[in-house]
């Protein structure tokens, strides 16, 4: 096992500067220890808002998961699961039906036509043919990263163009359809609506930074055609029928010059080799000491039309540049878009964006998708700012306002959005413990999950804050906001949802204020057609089962009812995996969600010669090595999920 990629997931590890750094022990106290209070307040009296369960009854009725460490998914008695979509598994492009080889020998071409590796964000889509159906749809699913080790059959021992190729091949997404029979799901092969976007497919750039001198590079002096989309974290959907694929810690896959300047460092690009993937090595574009500019065209939103295979996806500027874990649309009553978005890093930053113009109904000929085709590439970016008084403040990044200046290094918007970790730092939003998924409940809060920042308070780091309480903060914690007015109001109040732990723990900042199930680490977040929230986990390989998390077992998905605060805990995944991406059919009777890096070992890189060394899930198989794949969750007596 060579090199140490254990800290990959979070793309700043360093301390930057804390603008709104609440360091004053006598305050932080206080503010500490009026959390519960204010968590209580906040919810009684939500606890009175009826009609959202099954005839206004409770959200949830099922007898919570203990916590294990089993190689295998675990669901609450009367449910069941089926494993669908791994790692490998043929994609149904038309002509490419490539069985998955175990011994990991498929080449670069076909993994090309095969499932991606380490799902993440996924999403069920109508059928196109049979909208109202929840029997046929098209799953959509991001494929984050590779693990060399596992992906090819000597791991990285040997190292070559077509091992970067194949490993560009299983990052990206995929559009599969799918079908139930007989109460079972399956692939639909071949699907006309079947896709693989890569780590080179081509794609266009919208939005203010589209063609922008920062965004050129040799092969792309246009500067509006980019190779490719990486690191696919979280992801999100529109009201016009596309998917919003998130590009996460795109700068890992790249090498730096000797002497990174600013903006690179600022962008924790570092001198050198990058941490893990070797791509430089064989595709020159990932040596940014040769192609600086080829980083700014990596961490947008990308959106995705899945009805239409040969339509390019489009990298969305004007959304801001940023560690992107998700992108969650709310909608306006003008009927204009909101998109929620967190930059997953330590110390990074919560956003917003709303679109200038009104969302347009598709019309004969014209597809919702084709008439919001450049929606998204108008409107104003703004970054959270978390205030003491439990009130805060979208602050707008917008070229000329405030110190977003040419003085201040910033030409014009398109830089201010290639910049915006600058951009936010001068306008002084809150940096905040990780920013991960984002979703919206009944009445209007704003949930944002902060999966966790052992930094916080360390030595010259940033210390805690009102919205960042916890020193050392191996849990994590869930804030929630609620707009002044409308989803594009500049105020909001906020308060926490919940500070996660474990009650068994000494440590005062460990222990949490979870009613009922204990867990940490946030990640995933959802709420379905009941209301009901679902949290996924995402304790690291390398921390998981020891200190804070030692009685937490394998990661898990809790499911939260958020008018009473309760968390039960629904799934348990298997070894060394993370639960990520949740969906369901519209009827609610089927729930898919991601199961990624089953075994990934503390380096998270696996060892070739043992791959089945921490797990064999999902196929068990002597020959097998771990897969990510797609668990489909089911009641055995048909019933509405979660019920
Ligand atoms: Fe890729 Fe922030 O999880
Ligand atoms: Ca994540
Ligand atoms: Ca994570
Ligand atoms: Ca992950």
């Amino acid at each position: 096992m060579a090199k140490d990629f254990s800290t990959m997931e979070d793309s700043n590890r360093s301390s930057n500067p804390s603008i709104h750094d609440v360091s004053d022990p006598a305050r932080r106290q206080v503010l500490r220890g009026g959390l519960g209070l204010a968590v209580t307040g906040l919810l009684a009296p939500l606890a009175g808002c009826a009609g959202i369960g099954a005839a206004g009854g409770p959200l949830l009725g099922f007898k919570s998961v203990p916590a294990g460490t089993a190689d295998a998914v675990r669901v609450p008695e009367g449910y069941s699961v089926q494993v669908i979509a791994a790692w490998g598994e043929p994609a149904g492009l038309s002509g490419e039906d490539h069985a998955f080889r175990f011994d990991a020998g498929n080449s670069a071409a076909q993994q090309e036509t095969q499932l991606g590796m380490h799902h993440d964000g996924i999403h069920f889509f109508r059928h196109p043919l049979t909208p109202a159906a929840s029997t046929a749809g098209l799953l959509v699913m991001n494929h984050e990263y590779a693990d060399d080790g596992l992906l090819h059959t000597d791991g990285m021992k040997t190292w070559n163009a077509q091992k970067v190729r194949k490993a560009q091949a299983a990052h990206g997404v995929s559009v599969i359809e799918v079908e139930q029979k007989n109460g079972r799901w399956e692939v639909v092969r071949p699907s006309p609506w079947a896709r693989r976007i890569t780590a080179y497919t081509p794609m266009a750039v919208g939005g203010p930074a589209a063609g922008h001198a920062l965004m050129r590079t040799a092969a792309d002096p246009s500067g509006r055609r980019v190779l490719g989309t990486l690191n696919n974290c979280g992801s999100g959907i529109t009201p016009w029928g596309t998917y919003l694929t998130c590009e996460e810690n795109f700068i890992f896959y790249f090498r730096g010059p000797d002497q990174p300047d600013a903006h690179q460092a600022r962008w924790g690009l570092r001198r050198g080799d990058p941490v893990g993937y070797r791509w430089h090595e064989h595709d020159e574009r990932f040596d940014a000491a040769r192609h600086p500019n080829e980083p700014n065209r990596f961490g947008w939103v990308v959106e995705i039309d899945p009805n239409d295979a040969s339509s390019a996806p489009v990298k969305r500027t004007a959304l801001g540049r940023a560690a992107h874990e998700g992108a969650t649309v709310a909608v306006t009553k003008d009927r204009r878009a909101v998109i929620y978005m967190g930059e997953d890093a330590r110390f990074e930053y919560i956003y917003k964006f709303v679109t200038r113009d009104a969302i347009k109904p598709a019309a004969p000929g014209l597809s919702a998708a084709r008439a919001n085709a450049e929606l998204l590439d108008h409107g104003t970016l703004y970054v959270a700012r978390f205030d003491a008084d439990g009130k805060g403040r979208w602050l707008p990044l917008v070229h000329g306002q405030g110190p977003l200046t040419a003085a201040n290094g910033f030409a014009d918007q398109g830089e201010v959005l290639v910049k915006s970790r600058q951009a936010s730092d001068l306008l002084g939003g809150t940096k905040m413990d990780r920013p991960e998924w984002i979703d919206i409940d009944r009445q209007g809060w704003v949930y944002c999950t902060l999966t966790n920042n052992s930094n916080r308070g360390g030595p010259n780091m940033p210390g805690t804050d009102p919205a960042n309480p916890r020193a050392n903060n191996t849990m994590g914690h869930i804030i929630r906001w609620k707009e002044a007015g409308d989803f594009d109001g500049l105020a909001f109040e906020w308060n926490h949802f919940v500070l996660p732990g474990d009650p068994k723990l000494e440590r005062a900042d460990a222990k949490g204020n979870v009613g009922g199930d204990a867990f940490a680490c946030p990640d995933g977040l959802w709420t379905d057609a009941r209301g009901v929230l679902w949290i996924q986990t995402d304790m690291s390989t390398s921390a998981m089962g020891r200190g804070d998390l030692v009685n937490l077992g394998n990661n898990a998905m809790l499911a939260a009812d958020p008018r009473t605060g309760e968390i039960r805990r629904f799934l348990v995944g298997p070894v060394g995996c993370e639960v990520t991406g949740a969906t369901a059919t519209p009827d609610g009777r089927t729930m898919f969600i991601n199961i990624q890096h089953p075994g990934e070992s503390p380096s998270e890189r696996s060892d070739p010669d043992n791959p089945r060394r921490f797990s064999n899930w999902p196929d068990q198989r002597p020959d097998g090595r771990p897969r990510s794949a797609t668990v489909v969750i089911r009641k055995n007596d048909g019933g509405v999920i979660g019920t």
